[in-house]
């Protein structure tokens, strides 16, 4: 696999980052994890968007500005050159404080901030969806900026592995009695028949395929509300469902081994990545080239 690092394009084996990468010493970072679909990134000017207030938030300058390192062309180009021009694809970047002695405080003004760039094919979990996810609940232990999309993924990475050892596909992390989001995805209910999802505050990550899934909520004349879910009201939920980059909308029959609604993936949620793969399949062909002169 070809894989992009600080400009160049090499062998993901021979790609290396330094021991005094700020990535790795204080997970100083930022990253984002775009879906591709036949060679084409699906809404790549938001994820970008996220990006860059990412790097806002945490004070990360690039030289040129971020327009210098032509992310869509580099994406694009791994996408291609990984034969991953169709079917789905992930594009994951990632971009450090760069490389500097180990001091807690900001390095010298100029230094280059690292930049990484992969493409992976994505199975896209279809049987899963068929039969619905079951997940389970624990603390959110995150800091007071979830919505910035920082490598400094620890209560992530423990959340996750307490929904694997369940044998869970997701957990829903759970702050003052409240459903925030999910370890990688966000959350959504059908509580009194209007879809639910958690505000985007600093206590959530404003996911892409989230706002992506309002909006075609709205478009198909679906009530909307952007309201923190109280865990004890997901009893009144008659569906659930999480989103991500990597799971489009993925219906959850189950919680803490207690079933959703009727425990069966529902309508809301079908309609809703019906939707979403409409948009993508639409977005993902190409533009027919215009013939010259007209
Ligand atoms: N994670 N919330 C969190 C904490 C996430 O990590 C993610 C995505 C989402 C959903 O965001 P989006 O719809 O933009 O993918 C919400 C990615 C997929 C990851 O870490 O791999």
């Amino acid at each position: 696999m070809t894989v992009y690092l600080n400009g160049s394009f090499l062998d993901r084996a021979q790609a290396r980052v330094p021991v005094d990468d700020r990535g790795f010493l204080f997970g100083d970072g930022v990253y984002e994890v775009t879906r591709a679909l036949d060679g084409r990134l699906f809404e790549w000017d938001r994820h970008l968007r996220r990006l860059a207030r990412g790097l806002d938030g945490l004070d990360i300058v690039l030289p040129g500005g971020l327009e210098s390192v032509q992310l869509l062309e580099v994406s694009e180009r791994l996408l291609e050159e990984n034969g991953l021009g169709s079917g789905d694809a992930t594009v994951y970047l990632q971009i450090t404080r760069g490389v500097a002695e180990r001091r807690h405080h900001f390095p010298p003004a100029g230094t280059a901030p690292t930049v990484f760039v992969s493409a992976s094919r994505l199975a896209v979990p279809d049987e899963l969806r068929a039969r619905g996810a079951a997940v389970v609940t624990t603390a959110d232990l995150r800091w007071e900026r979830c919505d910035l999309k920082t490598i400094n993924l620890l209560p992530n990475v423990l959340a996750k592995q307490h929904a694997v050892a369940a044998a869970a596909f997701e957990a829903i992390l759970v702050r003052d009695g409240i459903v925030t989001e999910g370890a990688s995805s966000n959350v959504l209910a059908v509580i009194g028949g209007v879809v639910t999802t958690h505000p985007a505050t600093h206590r959530i990550l404003a996911g892409i395929t989230r706002e992506v899934v309002l909006e075609l909520a709205a478009e198909l004349g679906l009530r909307v509300t952007l309201e923190p879910i109280p865990l004890n009201a997901l009893s009144r939920a008659s569906e659930m469902m999480v989103t991500a980059t990597t799971a489009d909308v993925m219906p959850v029959v189950k919680v803490d081994g207690r079933a959703v609604g009727d425990g069966q993936p529902g309508p809301v949620a079908r309609r809703l990545h019906a939707a979403l793969r409409t948009r993508m399949q639409r977005a993902g062909k190409r533009a027919p080239a215009r013939a010259s002169g007209s």
